[in-house]
């Protein structure tokens, strides 16, 4: 994993580490045993997020458009999913890409119109999948009239929509970083406080002569929070879009949204970043209680819409008990979905230890989704291991020097975790055909503006935001043009969507059939879940419970190269026989499975057989 996710992940969470990890009582476990059969979409949902710019060029610029999601709507519904989390298609000088929005309410004219997104609503609407928008509410483009307005002056209209400091007296006149001549003297940052992308968080306007904070790019200025005419602008941007129909929102870095008022220095970690900068800890700039309060009033407006509209965030806990934090209380609401990192993104522990890849270990991966299903009571973990922030997850879940075809299986075991456990689903495009990771190997073709700054320590994003490759012709049908915004990944020719629907066997479709099970077999759908053969070292078992009258499922994934022979004991869920028959396995040897008290796994393979 790459440093910037383990920032993400250390920075945005240090204030959580204090809470304690709750043992999960007999209740507990016993609940998480039932089946429900609440039909609440977002609790069954499987969300692709697409990034726009690389997933289908309808016009031949070399840059993937709204119109290229619609024409591949057909695909999507095909696949299973059932939302699309659009990452920002919104006007943008694109320097993050998308997160540095100039226009909350319009579409960016590289991606189409307002009227092609009204389309793809529809269309995708007819085709059973919802829309999910990316918000990002902590800060805006510096090119939004909001900032220009603001940094033009201290009296303007929008004076107090960002984040504003006079600064502090410097007493090297002026020799110290960072120093401007402001109206009573030489000042220097207020505090210490660090960008997550690299240097200070603080930027100097002459013609405030001021400085402005940032968490992100010094083009990503904080909105001020603090504010209440900010909330209310950004709660008319959130309407605008769900009078159009959207189904909810991502809500991107959602608990940097308020600092610390009072300015104070905030510990340093003791490192340098990428660009040589002292990193500071953020506890000050992350996970305030405020947060929480904006995610109660914000959460009130989309639950006035009709039609379970719903949000997700983008959180990254240490541990479960954080985790639960960012539901809410029953009272009050905060988030549906706040995303579940820990199994995706952290190494066995609490994964901020080091920066360390997590390894597909199983007593990791027991431990993650026994928490998030036992621990998290009535709400729905939403699983994640892929975004357009990471190294794509089948290449980090390693254990040590697997061939490329273990390696692709590892990406099969990582969809049956997906999909087959009591939770909602985030995929990222390009993982159900196993797309691989594109780092750039030169500096001078780095786009993402951390890699260029952080080059040869950090080298950015790009390598996971390279073009969808459809097929193997030209551009591997992404675009007509022989200029893709990144170049397309040089497995095109077999690793692509043509080839795998072709291929009973291909990642594709074993992604295809878990997602079909998932959202037809009611057990699958609707299952309780009991962890099975806890002290296995090598592979992950569970049995999703069965309505009566339903058969019961059990899941066995062997994570090691070896051959496994499993015994389980299904009296743990109260089940008195051991007999099954095959549903899936990703073997031929699987097949004949009947009886899972005596059985054994291929290396790397997941069984999922039902109880007879
Ligand atoms: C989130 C996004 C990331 C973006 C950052 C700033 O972490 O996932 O891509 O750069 O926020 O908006």
């Amino acid at each position: 994993m790459r440093k910037l996710t383990l920032a993400l992940i250390v920075l945005l969470t240090l204030p959580a580490l204090a809470q304690q990890q709750a043992t999960p009582t007999p209740a507990q476990v016993a609940a998480a045993a039932q089946p429900s059969n609440d039909a609440t979409w977002w609790k069954h949902a499987v969300v692709y997020e697409i990034y726009p710019r690389s997933f289908k060029d309808s016009n031949g610029d070399g840059v993937g458009d709204l119109n290229g999601i619609t024409e591949k709507l057909d695909y999507l519904q095909n696949l299973g999913i059932t939302a699309i989390w659009l990452a920002p298609m919104y006007p943008s000088p694109q320097v993050d890409f998308g997160y540095d929005i100039s226009n909350y309410e319009a579409v960016d004219p590289q991606y189409g119109t307002l009227a092609d997104f009204d389309r793809l609503l529809h269309e995708a609407e007819k085709h059973h999948i919802r829309i999910i928008l990316d918000m990002v509410m902590n800060h805006t483009s510096d090119k939004h009239p909001w900032f220009e307005d603001s940094a033009s002056s201290r009296t303007n209209p929008h004076a107090d929509w960002y984040v504003w400091n006079d600064g502090k007296p410097d007493p090297t006149n002026g020799k110290a970083p960072n120093s401007h001549k402001g109206p009573n003297g030489w000042v220097v940052p207020p505090n210490d406080w660090s960008s997550l992308f690299q240097g200070s968080a603080w930027e100097w306007v002459e013609a405030r002569q001021q400085f402005y904070y940032h968490f992100f790019y010094k083009q990503q200025p904080d909105l001020n929070y603090r504010n209440p005419a900010v909330e209310k602008a950004m709660f008319d941007a959130v309407k605008f879009w769900l009078d159009r129909g959207v189904a909810g929102f991502r809500l991107d870095a959602i608990t940097t949204l308020y600092e610390d008022p009072s300015n104070r220095d905030e510990p340093l970690t003791g490192k340098l970043d990428a660009s040589g900068f002292p990193e500071s800890n953020h506890t000050l700039t992350s996970g305030l209680p405020d947060v929480h309060d904006f995610l109660q009033r914000l959460h009130r407006v989309v639950a006035s819409y009709p039609g379970q509209r719903m949000l997700i965030g983008e959180i990254y806990t240490p541990n479960t008990a954080a985790l639960r934090s960012w539901y809410g209380i029953a009272e009050k609401p905060e988030l549906e979905l706040p995303m579940d990192t820990l199994l995706g993104f952290h190494k066995e522990g609490n994964g901020i230890t080091d920066a360390a890849d997590p390894s597909l270990n199983t007593a990791h991966f027991r431990k993650y989704i026994t928490e998030a299903e036992i621990e998290l009571g009535d709400h729905t973990p939403l699983i994640v291991f892929d975004n357009h922030d990471n190294v794509r997850s089948w290449e980090r879940f390693t254990t040590t020097g697997e061939s490329y075809d273990e390696k692709a299986k590892i990406a099969r075991i990582i969809a049956s975790v997906l999909y087959t456990t009591r939770a909602s689903s985030l995929t990222y495009y390009g993982g159900e055909i196993g797309m691989t990771t594109h780092t750039p190997t030169r500096r001078e073709d780095v786009r993402d503006p951390i890699g260029i700054t952080g080059w040869p320590k950090e080298k950015g994003r790009d390598g996971e935001r390279t073009p969808m490759q459809w097929n193997d012709g030209p551009q591997a049908g992404f675009s007509t043009d022989p200029q893709t915004w990144l170049p397309v990944g040089d497995d095109y020719k077999t690793v692509n969507v043509a080839a795998e629907q072709a291929d009973g066997s291909s990642l594709l479709r074993w992604n295809q059939t878990l997602i079909a099970i998932r959202a037809k077999n009611p057990t699958m759908h609707d299952g309780g879940i009991v962890m099975l053969d806890n002290e296995n070292p090598a592979v992950l078992s569970y049995v999703r419970t069965a309505m009566s009258g339903g058969h019961a499922i059990v899941v066995s994934l062997n994570m090691t190269s070896k051959p496994q022979t499993v015994h389980l004991d299904l009296t743990l869920a109260g089940i008195k026989t051991t007999r099954v028959k095959t549903l899936l396995g990703d073997d031929a040897s699987l097949n004949s499975v009947s009886d899972v008290s005596n059985f054994t796994l291929p290396p790397f393979t997941s069984l999922l057989a039902e109880v007879q």
